[in-house]
């Protein structure tokens, strides 16, 4: 008789391996299946290897840029050491997650997933050989893939974000279509580490999601590297070269005229998007329904419109973000578990770029028409004593408030380990804070969080270190 799971989860990234060890931890019978290596993109092939590039790339540019810290010398980058030391990384990581598993009772099968009927999941192995399980619950938890351009086939010149974080060489001149959150991490990883590096965006700003004064300094930051912004810009063909490289043609529209231009590259990197994957899972055997886009609609338990089915992380919908994906695991355990949940919490948004972008709750733009009445305070980070110790005076926080009920409605950090000042930004949102409570909280001095105190206290025209307005 076979054996029947309480759960079987469908892919290991950082939503499904997260709620399997919930699933474990509460006592379910849980089997998590998944096709490769443990871990996901996240583990794998995004946030931990890119992070690894983004350090080291930042240690050899610093270096390099040392002079006025009176350091000087003759440096190079060896990119394929640099990659392998960001593999032992990942390796270390994945099997991390194995070990969990088995501390925590969750079993773990290399197979293709995809749903045959209600209750029920056909593994498929390497080999061929397909077992069927039966699950009281199942999890879709596959994740996503980039988006291909039709006319730009993946080659050994045309890359995704996983082709950009396994090069043996910096390229002399890389194009990056898309100014979005990979397009912008990648590229400054290698305009740091020499590249010539153009962006190209179709919308009229990079990193349209974030307010436009969020962007501004990593821009000013990047044309010091030399990066080319090429904004409302398409590419509109491309074409290989021989010996190597291609040539993109773009077509560019301002103010309602439309140029055309074309660059040579010697590699492409492509980032316009993720898709879900929700193809092949045999979702239509039990009834699942996918929108237009490919993402499968969940209500906020994040259960399908079929009893006992589950989707969480990337296929759920935006935001595309391994810690939402991680929540709504831990969120899909404790339903099944039987524990009342909902994933409603502030969700942070972070940029690893020099300098870092990070928020939390809505842009300025989206506060401002709504029509609430604001309090806004903004504070430099040039004006930190450790900022300027640190080398790293480039941007800004911003703390925005209800006028009336001083409530705090989003904080904005652009600087040096804003990606680490967020997690305080997410808790003053999550405990429904007021800007008193941010502005009177002592922070460590110096810190780079004291931006937030100041910001708070300027929302409320009290702040120490700079001229209230
Ligand atoms: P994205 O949605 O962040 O950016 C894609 C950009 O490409 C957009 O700005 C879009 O306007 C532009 N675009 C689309 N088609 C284009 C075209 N044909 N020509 C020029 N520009 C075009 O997508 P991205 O950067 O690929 O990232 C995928 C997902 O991964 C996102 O949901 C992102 O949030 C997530 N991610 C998050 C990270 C983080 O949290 N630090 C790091 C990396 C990825």
């Amino acid at each position: 008789m076979a054996t029947t799971y309480d759960v079987v989860i469908l892919g290991a990234g950082p939503g499904g391996y997260v709620c399997g060890i919930r699933c474990g931890q509460l006592g379910l019978k849980t089997l998590v299946v998944e096709k490769a290596q443990l871990g996901g993109v996240c583990l794998n092939v995004g946030c931990i290897p890119s992070k690894a590039l983004i350090h080291g790339s930042k240690v050899y540019y610093k270096a390099k840029n040392g002079g006025h810290l009176g350091i000087s010398g003759d440096l190079k980058v060896d990119l394929s050491k640099m990659v392998g030391w960001k593999d032992g990384i990942v390796s270390k990581l994945t099997a991390g997650v194995g070990g969990l598993f088995k501390a925590n009772g969750v079993d773990h099968v290399v197979a293709t997933g995809k749903l045959v009927g209600p209750g029920q999941v056909a593994l498929t192995k390497a080999d061929g050989s397909v077992q069927i399980v039966a699950a009281l619950n199942i999890v879709i938890a596959t994740g996503s893939s980039p988006v291909q351009i039709p006319f730009l086939q993946w080659s050994e010149d045309v890359i995704s974000s996983t082709g950009a974080l396994a090069l043996s060489n910096v390229p002399d001149r890389l194009a990056v279509i898309g100014g979005g959150v990979i397009g912008m991490e990648l590229g400054d990883v290698y305009a740091r580490l020499g590249s010539k590096v153009t962006v190209i965006e179709a919308e009229n700003q990079l990193l349209p999601m974030f307010d436009k004064d969020m962007v501004t300094p990593l821009m000013r930051k990047q044309k010091t590297l030399g990066v080319i912004h090429l904004v409302s810009t398409k590419v509109t063909g491309a074409e290989h070269l021989d010996g190597g490289g291609v040539k993109l043609s773009y077509e560019a529209t301002k103010a309602g005229k439309s140029t055309t231009g074309s660059l040579e590259v010697d590699k492409v990197l492509v980032a316009v998007g993720r898709r879900p994957n929700t193809a092949d899972l045999g979702l239509e055997s039990v009834g699942v329904k996918i929108d237009p886009r490919g993402f499968i609609q969940v209500n906020p338990q994040l259960q399908t419109g079929v009893a006992g089915v589950f989707a969480i992380g990337d296929v759920a919908g935006n935001p595309m973000l391994a810690h939402k994906a991680s929540k709504d695991g831990e969120v899909v355990a404790e339903v099944i578990g039987g524990h009342p949940a909902i994933n409603d919490s502030v969700i942070a948004s972070v940029v690893y770029t020099d300098p870092e972008i990070a928020s939390v709750g809505p842009t300025l733009k989206e506060l401002q028409a709504s029509g609430r009445a604001l309090r806004i305070g903004k504070f430099p980070m040039a004006a930190l004593g450790r900022a300027m110790t640190a080398d790293a005076t480039l941007g800004f926080a911003r703390v925005v408030g209800d006028a009336v009920t001083g409530d705090v409605l989003a904080i904005h950090i652009v600087g040096a380990e804003a990606s680490e000042l967020v997690n305080e930004a997410a808790l003053t949102l999550e405990m429904a804070a007021v800007l008193e409570d941010v502005g009177l909280t002592v922070h460590a001095h110096p810190t780079m969080g004291e931006a937030l105190m100041e910001a708070a206290k300027a929302a409320l025209g009290e702040a120490i270190h700079a001229v209230n307005a």
